[in-house]
């Protein structure tokens, strides 16, 4: 007992006393990276967790602390089944939150084409352009209450690669506020796999909310399996996790 404790290394967790202060530091991450190495390939990710990030990114670039002009960005999944444009895709949310307010070069940014006739094919040439652009410098993640990453949910196993995935119906429920109604959340997306999140050089978990303290923990202290995709994040040798109090608590 006493040997298996001491072989595994402790995840650190910075627990920040707001989430303002957070996002900050977050952001803070992201620019330094940017300003020395300005064509960093950044890993992306949507829902409520990294909104805040956004804006402070959007900041720095109005201040001039930034330029993305050079920089390469791959979006970890999209819903399939939505119509181009609309306001929940994640291709409209990434717009309204980061690209439509900074200077972003179109032909760097990817995010996986849900509407394409093959999605089979959509996941290979999404595979093909991570492939292309080497190791992502840096993957932004939020986590599921099931501990999924990108929507990566638990499983059996788990494919290396980009392919398409059904919503565990816990994941459709927590997306559901960003719907009219539950019945409108996608059955379906397309994802990045673990594969190019695991290999990328950092890796930046960001955690916010009591509803996420439980899962954290599990993710960070627990047994590493597929069964929590955000467990094989303890095997990163550069993982850094941002957590607000709620989150973090217990690894206070
Ligand atoms: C989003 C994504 C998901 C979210 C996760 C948490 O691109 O890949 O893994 O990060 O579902 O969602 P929020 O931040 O809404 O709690």
């Amino acid at each position: 007992m006493f040997m298996k404790e001491r072989m595994k290394p402790k995840v650190n967790v910075l627990t920040f006393p707001s989430e303002a202060e957070l996002n900050a530091a977050a952001a803070g991450l992201i620019v330094g990276l940017i300003q020395t190495k300005p064509d960093a390939v950044l890993g992306l990710a949507t829902g409520g967790t990294p909104i805040g990030i956004y804006e402070e990114l959007v900041a720095a670039y109005r201040k001039k602390l930034v330029s993305f002009r050079r920089v390469v960005t791959f979006n970890l999944d999209e819903y399939v089944g939505l119509a181009p444009g609309h306001p929940q895709s994640y291709r409209s949310y990434m717009r309204r939150h980061l690209f439509d307010h900074i200077d972003a070069d179109p032909a760097r940014i990817h995010i996986p084409d849900s509407t394409a006739a093959r999605p089979e094919e959509e996941c290979a040439r999404y595979d093909a352009l991570l492939a292309a652009a080497g190791r992502i410098d840096l993957q932004l993640l939020g986590i599921g209450h099931n501990g999924h990453i990108g929507f990566n949910e638990p499983d059996r196993s788990l494919p290396f690669g980009t392919h398409v995935v059904r919503l565990a119906e816990q994941t459709r429920a927590a997306n559901a506020r960003f719907f009219a109604s539950p019945e409108e959340v996608p059955t379906h997306a397309i994802t990045m796999g673990v594969g190019p999140i695991l290999h990328a050089r950092t890796v930046l978990l960001i955690a916010k909310g009591a509803d996420k303290a439980d899962i954290l923990y599990r993710a960070l202290t627990g047994e590493i399996t597929t069964e929590c995709p955000a467990s094989l994040l303890q095997l990163h040798p550069r993982l850094i996790v941002m957590a607000d109090q709620e989150a973090g608590r217990r690894f206070r």
